[in-house]
C-alpha cells in the first residue's frame, strides 16, 4: 500500500534513504518553535482539525478555497479538513475573548491540509507555526510580532546573510489602487495579480491589469520606489531599536494571496530566493467581526510558518543538528537467574528518571556489549549477584560496586 501522494511518513533517525522525512527533525523544530514563541509570552492553543465547510469559504479567499480537502460526513455535514488556523483561532477568540486580557497573545502548530499541486516547499499536509496577537492596533503589535518571526527563525542558526523579512502593506495598495481609480469592487482581484506578479509572464499580467485600467509600468514603479508608510517606518524605527534592521527589506512585490488581510503584510524568504515563502503573515482587523457575525471587533495579526521549506533550508544550509538519542544505562543482564532482578533495577532507575535498556530476550555477553555501545550509553550496570551492582562509565572506563538500592546515585 503506497501512502497518499503529498502526505508524509516520519521515521526516527537514524534515517533509511535520505529522501525520508525525520520524526526528530520535526520534533526539533517544534521544540525550537515552543521555545521562542514562550520566550516572546505566547501561550499554546489548539482546534479541530475537521471544521465546518464553512468556516473557510467566508473569507479565506479562492485560492485556499480551491484546495480544501471538503467532504459530507455521515451526518450530512458539509465539512472540510483545516487549510490553515488562522479562522479556527477568529471562531475560539470570538467564543471566549472575554476571560483573556488584551491583547491576546497565542501560538498554535496545527498539520494543515491542502489540495494543492505538489511541487518543492509545498505538499498537501504540512506543519505550522502560528503565532498571533489580538486586540491591539497599534504598529508595536506588528513589530513585536515580526521580532518573534525573525528570532524564530534565527533560533535554528540562520542569520540575516540566509533569510530577509520582506514587509508590504495593504493600504499602501489600496491607496494606489483607489487614487489610480480603481473599482472598489474589483479591488481583490487587482490584488490577486500582484499576489502572483513574480510567477506570472509580464504579457499576461499585464493584460490581467489593463482589464482593470491599471499598466504593468506603473505598478512596476511603484513597487520600485518602496516609499513604507508612516506605519512601516514605525515599524521600521521599533525593529531597528533592537537590532533587528538587517533582517528586513520593505518590498510592495509582496501583498498576500489570502482574501482577509486589511493592512501590513509580511513574508519571510531566503536571500538567495532558491525557496518558496518560509513563512507570511499580516493583520487581519475585520476576521474576528466576520466570523462573529458581527458580535466581536477585535483588531488582530499572525503569521504562519511552515515546517517544510524551512527543513529544506535547514539542511540545505546544513543547519540542522545530529540526532542520535543517546541512553543513560544499558543493564546487561548475563545470568539469566538475575533477570528478574534486573528487571527491578531497570525499572527503578526508569522511576528515577534514566534512559534504560536492557536485553529483551537472553542474548551473548558480547552482544549486548556491541548494542551497548551502539545505543551510546553513558553507563552500563550488570548485577554481580542479588544485592550489588557494578556499574561502568562508558567514557572514563571507571567501575563501581554498589548495593541495588544506591544505584542511581552513582550515576551522572
Ligand atoms: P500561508 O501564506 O498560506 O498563510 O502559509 C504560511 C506558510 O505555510 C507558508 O509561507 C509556507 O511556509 C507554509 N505552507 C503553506 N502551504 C503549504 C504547503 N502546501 N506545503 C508546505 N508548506 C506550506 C497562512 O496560512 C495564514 N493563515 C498565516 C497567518 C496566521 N496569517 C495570520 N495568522
Amino acid at each position: 500500500m503506497e501512502r497518499l501522494p503529498g502526505f508524509r511518513d516520519f521515521y526516527p533517525e537514524p534515517l533509511p534513504h535520505p529522501d525520508v522525512w525525520s520524526a526528530d527533525a520535526r520534533q526539533y523544530i517544534f521544540d525550537q518553535w515552543r521555545t521562542v514563541a514562550k520566550r516572546y509570552g505566547f501561550r499554546e492553543y489548539d482546534g479541530p482539525p475537521l471544521e465546518p465547510l464553512e468556516l473557510f469559504t467566508t473569507k479565506s479567499g479562492e485560492e485556499i478555497v480551491g484546495q480544501l480537502y471538503n467532504f459530507k460526513d455521515k451526518g450530512d455535514r458539509e465539512i472540510s479538513l483545516r487549510p490553515e488556523m488562522t479562522p479556527t483561532l477568529a471562531r475560539m477568540v470570538a467564543a471566549h475573548e472575554r476571560n483573556y486580557k488584551k491583547p491576546i497573545k497565542w501560538f498554535a502548530i496545527p498539520q494543515l491540509f491542502r489540495y494543492e499541486r505538489q511541487q518543492k516547499g509545498r505538499l498537501r499536509e504540512h506543519f505550522q507555526f502560528n503565532a498571533d496577537l489580538i486586540g491591539e492596533t497599534d504598529p508595536a503589535a506588528d513589530a513585536e510580532l515580526i521580532a518573534l518571526l525573525i528570532d524564530t527563525l534565527r533560533g535554528f542558526g540562520l542569520t540575516e546573510a540566509d533569510f530577509v523579512i520582506r514587509l508590504s502593506s495593504r493600504n499602501a495598495w489600496q491607496d494606489f489602487f483607489k487614487h489610480g481609480g480603481g473599482d472598489h469592487a474589483h479591488e481583490y482581484e487587482f490584488f490577486q495579480i500582484i499576489d502572483k506578479l513574480e510567477r506570472t509572464p509580464p504579457a499576461e499580467t499585464e493584460k490581467k491589469l489593463s482589464a482593470l485600467g491599471f499598466s504593468l509600468a506603473n505598478v512596476t514603479q511603484f513597487i520600485e520606489a518602496g516609499r513604507p508608510t508612516a506605519e512601516l517606518e514605525n515599524i521600521l524605527q521599533n525593529l531597528a531599536a533592537r537590532g533587528l534592521k538587517d533582517f528586513i527589506k520593505v518590498d510592495y512585490q509582496v501583498i498576500r494571496g489570502l482574501a482577509y488581510y486589511t493592512g501590513v503584510v509580511f513574508e519571510a524568504f531566503d536571500r538567495k530566493g532558491e525557496f518558496r515563502a518560509i513563512a507570511g503573515g499580516g493583520r487581519y482587523n475585520n476576521l474576528v467581526k466576520l466570523i462573529s457575525g458581527g458580535k466581536v471587533g477585535l483588531a488582530a495579526l499572525g503569521f504562519g510558518m511552515g515546517d517544510v521549506v524551512l527543513l529544506e533550508l535547514l539542511k540545505a544550509r546544513g543547519l540542522l543538528p545530529k540526532f542520535d538519542s543517546p541512553m543513560d544505562v544499558f543493564v546487561l543482564i548475563e545470568d539469566e537467574a538475575l533477570r528478574p532482578i534486573s528487571l527491578r533495577l531497570v525499572h527503578d532507575l526508569r522511576a528515577a528518571g534514566y534512559a534504560v535498556e536492557y536485553p529483551l530476550t537472553p542474548a551473548k555477553p558480547d552482544k549486548q556489549f556491541k548494542r551497548a555501545q551502539e545505543l551510546k550509553v553513558a553507563y552500563t550496570a550488570r548485577l554481580e549477584n542479588d544485592a550489588y551492582v557494578r556499574i561502568r562509565n562508558s567514557k572514563t572506563r571507571d567501575e563501581i560496586v554498589t548495593g541495588l538500592s544506591g544505584a542511581a546515585n552513582h550515576l551522572g
